[in-house]
């Protein structure tokens, strides 16, 4: 995959779009992460999308680690410790499984507003898809709407400036997908950040490394 970095910014030519690489990614993973489904520590939400979308997220310290050993075994931390400006080493802010069927309408959107610089990153990998689930729409550099299929030995992994959306479609059987969010580990960025991190479980890690359970607030 060709990338041409500019900087802490980098444009993928093969997907005509910015900060958005591929990585591998161990299909048997699956197997191991699905039967979290039926365990009680995660919390659903539903963002209120066209689409049944879940964002079923860590919950416990148990449920976190389940993604940071996902995290540390896909070697993000390394893999993207020459993007991300950090001081000691990258942080896992929280993990998901994203269940859908359907997508009526596009929803596009930048996981990560401005001010975050590619100083944090969305991973996405398919855990269990069926030939119909949807897959991911975004917009290229011209601004044209561009399909990507989710691939069982393929993580997308995506930063600042990528606009994207659940692509339409409708399936018989949900979807689930692993998404990961992790970035710098240093506080002074967290406020743009935060914008997304902060708004998408109720349990998330701060770049300093402690916890942040909105039960509490
Ligand atoms: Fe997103």
């Amino acid at each position: 995959m060709k990338l041409l970095v500019v900087g802490k910014l980098f444009v993928n030519s093969q997907l005509s779009a910015p900060n958005v690489l591929e990585i591998p990614f161990d299909p048997a993973m699956a197997a191991v992460l699905l039967p979290e489904l039926d365990k009680p520590d995660y919390c659903t939400m539903s963002p209120g999308w066209s689409s049944d979308i879940e964002w079923i997220s860590n919950d416990s310290f148990r449920s976190y680690k389940v993604f940071l050993d996902c995290f540390e075994r896909l070697g993000l931390a390394k893999a993207f410790s020459t993007i991300v400006d950090y001081e000691v080493n990258l942080v896992l802010y929280c993990g998901f499984f994203v269940r859908r069927s359907r997508c009526t309408e596009y929803n596009f959107h930048l996981d990560w507003l401005d001010g975050c610089d590619n100083n944090a990153f969305t991973l996405i990998a398919p855990l269990l898809q069926s030939e119909d689930s949807p897959g991911l729409a975004y917009r290229d550099l011209h601004g044209s709407i561009k399909k990507y299929s989710y691939r069982a030995d393929s993580a997308i992994v995506f930063g600042s400036g990528f606009v994207h959306s659940t692509d339409l479609g409708s399936a018989e059987s949900p979807s689930v997908l692993l998404s990961l969010t992790f970035g710098t580990d240093k506080m002074e960025h967290w406020g743009a950040i935060s914008k997304t991190a902060a708004s998408q479980s109720r349990l998330f890690r701060l770049p300093c490394g402690l916890f942040c359970n909105k039960l509490f607030d």
